[in-house]
């Protein structure tokens, strides 16, 4: 039977007490609604309607195209919002499929059982059933003397004390028959006397009404009760963090990605794994990262937004908006910031940093140093403690250095400057001019050695020194 989805994403989420809409809140790096959205796409639905209300704009831009949307204007119950879908679903398939988009942990088998018994039987109502370890808060499944049929479902607040020690409780999740759902939810909606002590429209309502009309309603019980938690306050947010990182380290895991602590492991949805790759602990790769076959990342490293080629090493790094490529490392304790870029086999030591700047094959930089805006050749040497100062307090300048050059430790590059192919600064030299290829340049300013004639050579380098260049910072 052809199926119509909806997604109910209209609330605030008071309990998450958040300026944050509660679907938006992120689990592994997503919106939780966006895994509800996906998982309803999964079942290959003739229809999708998110239904948004409370911060739309954010759901919309999280959602993206490929939905449909209505709006709830006035949050007047999960009835009122299944209702606002009515103009665009009602009559598109012969069973709808109610999702909250809080619920983000269930999985599309259990939802395709659902409905596969849901139309088996017939029924006008099938509701997903579960039995959390306490049921407080939760709407209690009372069934009839064979346990087989629903006769209601009652909120907590509504509740007697027989009924509150129920176990089984509903999750929120519903499988209705299309023909039958829409003009008895607008029935619902237009008699106050059909619903039970409360002003908003329930849903959970319809069971009463069904019941009446002696249709059947049934409920399936979800097996695995994490899938039906509504992750509506931040202790439930943390379990279902806690059980989508499981799910996506498994994956991994059977892909071949070795996980020496998978619950210290922290790998977002979005986020590539080649095989033969070792994950050690306290590593975070986030946002939309790449990460090649057979690296070795971590302990203690964050990747986030990068993409970083075969064969390579990060420990106890920060890599951010970066590229490395294949057999390059960096570590411990290296930052790469956005627009960094590690050639192959680039090997980046202690305590480097470096933004916006490529550094071509081989290049080492051992220890202490920071590129920026630079570019740097092939098999060049960064000496420890080398400093692009790339900033004059307004503008940033650029830094080029040629293959095979050799910088000297402590040596400042002021910018904008051009160390030539081949070039040598001496240790702490401050290079404000630039180096001419195969030069050797030291001191403060730098001058090229062996000193040259005044008025001989090549001006920039007279042996009398302009009085230095303001001193610029790095930044
Ligand atoms: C609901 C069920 C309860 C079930 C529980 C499982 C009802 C009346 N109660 O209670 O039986 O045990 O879920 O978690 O259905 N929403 C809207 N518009 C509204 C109201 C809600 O879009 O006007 C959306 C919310 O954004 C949320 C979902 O519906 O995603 C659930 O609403 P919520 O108010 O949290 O329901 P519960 O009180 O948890």
């Amino acid at each position: 039977m052809s199926l119509s989805v909806i997604v109910l994403a209209a609330g605030q989420g008071v309990r998450m007490k958040s300026d944050l809409p509660k679907v938006m809140h992120p689990l592994a790096g997503r919106p939780m609604v966006r895994y509800v959205v996906d998982t309803a796409r999964a079942l290959q639905p003739t229809c999708l309607t998110v239904i948004v209300g409370h911060g739309a704009d954010l759901v919309r831009q999280a959602v993206g195209d490929g939905v449909t949307y209505a709006v709830q204007a006035e949050r007047l119950g999960t009835g009122h919002a299944v209702q606002q879908a009515a103009e665009v679903a009602a009559g598109r398939a012969g069973t709808v499929l109610v999702l909250f988009g809080d619920t983000p942990l269930v999985r599309p088998e259990t939802l395709r059982q659902a409905i596969a018994h849901h139309e088996a039987q017939g029924a006008a109502v099938t509701m997903l059933s579960f039995r959390p370890g306490d049921p407080t808060g939760y709407g209690r499944i009372v069934r009839d003397e064979a346990g087989e049929r629903v006769v209601a479902i009652v909120e907590e607040r509504d509740a007697t004390p027989e009924q509150r020690a129920i176990g089984e409780v509903s999750s929120g999740m519903y499988c209705f028959r299309d023909g039958w759902l829409w003009p008895n939810l607008a029935r619902l909606a237009a008699d106050p006397a059909f619903r039970a002590k409360h002003a908003e429209i329930y849903l959970t309502d319809l069971v009463a009404m069904a019941r009446q009309q002696g249709e059947a309603v049934l409920a399936v019980p979800i097996a695995d009760a994490l899938e039906a938690i509504g992750l509506d306050q931040r202790a439930k947010l943390a379990q279902g963090e806690a059980e989508m990182r499981r799910r996506i380290n498994k994956r991994w895991m059977l892909a071949g990605v070795t996980m020496v602590d998978p619950a210290m492991t922290y790998v977002e949805a979005g986020v590539e794994i080649g095989a033969d790759t070792t994950l050690w602990p306290n590593t975070l790769l986030q946002g939309q990262t790449r990460v090649g076959r057979g690296c070795t990342i971590g302990p203690g490293t964050i990747v986030r937004d990068s993409t970083i080629g075969d064969g390579c090493r990060a420990e106890l790094s920060v890599i951010e908006q970066a590229i490395m490529d294949e057999g390059s490392e960096i570590g411990p304790y290296g930052h790469l910031r956005k627009g960094a870029h590690l050639g192959p086999g680039v090997h980046m030591g202690n305590f480097g940093e470096v933004k916006n700047s490529y550094l071509g094959p081989g290049v080492k930089m051992g220890h202490f140093s920071y590129l920026g805006d630079a570019t740097v050749g092939a098999e060049a040497n960064i000496g420890a403690g080398t400093i692009t100062c790339n900033y004059d307090g307004k503008h940033k300048h650029p830094t080029v250095v040629g293959a095979g050059a050799f910088i000297g430790s402590d040596t400042m590059l002021v910018a904008p400057v051009t160390v030539g192919d081949g070039a040598k600064t001496g240790a702490g030299a401050v290079v404000t001019h630039d180096v001419p290829a195969d030069t050797v340049v030291y001191g403060v300013p730098a001058r090229v050695h062996p000193p040259q004639q005044e008025g001989k050579g090549d001006p920039l380098w007279s042996p009398s020194p302009e009085p230095p260049a303001e001193a610029q910072e790095d930044k």
